[in-house]
Order: structure tokens, then C-alpha cells, then sequence
């Protein structure tokens, strides 16, 4: 793991930035898997004002709620549109389908997308329980796309996109641990004090499901780009 610790969020997104431009332009992404929140905002702001080509790039995202449409503002095809396809031109977009009638054949589906467009680099964000994509702790780390059911923590935290708190979807479609590993290259953002606890347990702790993000410790790619705060407890 190689950890870059900045200043602040612009300064980690930009540096971050700064790594995928490099790939892209050196020919090395044909896939970019990406992530929604509040941690990739900047990010995104930062990559539309780039002049880097990603016309050719396919992109394919970690997770979505279920239930909810593509035109859904609180919904992840929303946040995607409105944050970056709408204004960067990739070549095309995955996400899960919030409304697929079939949740099994949804995730093979997925699946099969993931296989056919295999991840070069997979840019994630963490919880403040260190679930990485909606893998929440106790996943397995053999785990492929899943609907999950989100923890009180995950809908506590996500329930300021919503209007009612029962308005907070209760389950997700998303990619598993090694769907995520499968990547060959992984970019981790996280800023901000609430996070210090994750990243401590997932740069330090030991590698085990308690901690979704531990899993990365295994994978011989991956840069965790933190803040000062979210180091903290480094
Ligand atoms: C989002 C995702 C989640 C978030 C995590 C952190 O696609 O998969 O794992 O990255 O919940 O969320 P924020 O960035 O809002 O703190």
C-alpha cells in the first residue's frame, strides 16, 4: 500500500487526478471504475476541467440502491449524469440497475460486465465503518456483486441526500470484495476526521472482514490518499 497523506480534499483529489491523467494518457486505462459519495466530488469537479481524452474509456460503478430509477436524483446513475457524464464524454457507462425485477440475474449480469470490461483502476471511497463499495463488515472477501442490505450506520449516514429517513433505501446492488480486488489498480480517497478509524483499522489493522477495506492490504496495487485528519490516527 502506498499511502499519500496532503493537506486537504482538493489537494488529495488533484493528486489523485494527477494519477489517473497519467494512466489514461499513457494508454493504460481502457476501464475506469468509480465510485459516488461525497468523497469523489472534487474529484469529478477536477476531471471535467481536464482536457485528458476519455472518449475511448468505459466506466463502471461500484454499487446503486435498489429501487430506485436511473432519474432518481438520490439515486447513483443520477449523481453520476449530474456529476460527470453529463459533462466528460466516455465511451460508456455500467451501473447496477436499481430496478431490475430479478435480483440474482441482475448481479450476473454485472458480473458479466465486469468480466467482459475487467477494471483498470478503481477509484473507492470508504465508510466510517470501513465497508468499501456497499460491502459492509462481515462480508466475505470471496464476495462477487450482491444485494445487500445497508447497516443502520450506512443509512444514517446517507440519509442527509433524502428528504424522510424512511425515504433511505434499505438494500443495494453492489460490486463484492473481489469484484473490487480484481482491479488492477485501486486509488482510495478518504478526508476528514470521521474516516480516522477506518483508515487506521485498514492500513494497520489486521486483514479481516471486521474491516472491509483491510482486504486491500492484499492487493499489490493500491494508494490511499488521505487528508490529515482521516491520518490521524496513523
Ligand atoms: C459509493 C460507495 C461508498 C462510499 C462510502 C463513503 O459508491 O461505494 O462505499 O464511498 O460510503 O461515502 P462518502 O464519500 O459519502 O463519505
Amino acid at each position: 500500500m502506498q499511502l499519500i497523506k496532503v493537506e486537504d480534499k482538493l489537494a488529495g483529489s488533484l493528486e489523485g487526478l494527477k494519477i489517473i491523467e497519467t494512466a489514461i494518457k499513457n494508454g493504460e486505462v481502457k476501464t475506469l471504475g468509480l465510485a459516488t459519495g461525497s468523497t469523489p466530488e472534487t474529484l469529478y469537479a477536477e476531471f471535467i476541467k481536464s482536457d485528458v481524452d476519455t472518449s475511448g474509456i468505459t466506466t463502471v460503478n461500484l454499487d446503486e440502491y435498489v429501487g430506485l430509477a436511473a432519474d432518481d436524483p438520490n439515486s447513483y446513475h443520477y449523481y453520476m449524469n449530474d456529476l460527470l457524464f453529463s459533462k466528460k464524454q466516455f465511451k460508456e457507462s455500467f451501473l447496477p440497475d436499481g430496478l431490475a425485477e430479478d435480483a440474482e440475474a441482475e448481479c450476473a449480469r454485472y458480473e458479466d460486465i465486469l468480466k467482459a470490461h475487467p477494471v483498470d483502476i478503481q477509484i473507492l471511497g470508504i465508510g466510517t465503518n470501513g465497508h468499501i463499495g456497499f460491502n459492509e463488515p462481515g462480508t466475505a472477501f470471496d464476495s462477487l456483486t450482491h444485494k445487500v442490505v445497508l447497516t443502520e450506520s450506512t443509512r444514517e449516514a446517507n440519509k442527509i441526500y433524502f428528504e424522510k429517513e424512511e425515504d433511505v433505501p434499505t438494500h443495494a446492488y453492489s460490486m463484492g470484495i473481489k469484484s473490487i480486488m480484481n482491479a488492477k489498480e485501486i486509488i482510495l480517497f478518504a478526508f476528514g476526521k470521521s474516516k480516522a478509524e477506518a483508515i487506521k483499522a485498514t492500513v494497520n489493522g489486521p486483514v479481516d472482514v471486521a474491516c472491509p477495506a483491510s482486504a486491500l492490504q492484499n492487493h499489490p496495487n493500491v494508494t490511499i490518499i488521505v487528508d490529515n485528519e482521516a491520518a490521524s490516527l496513523l
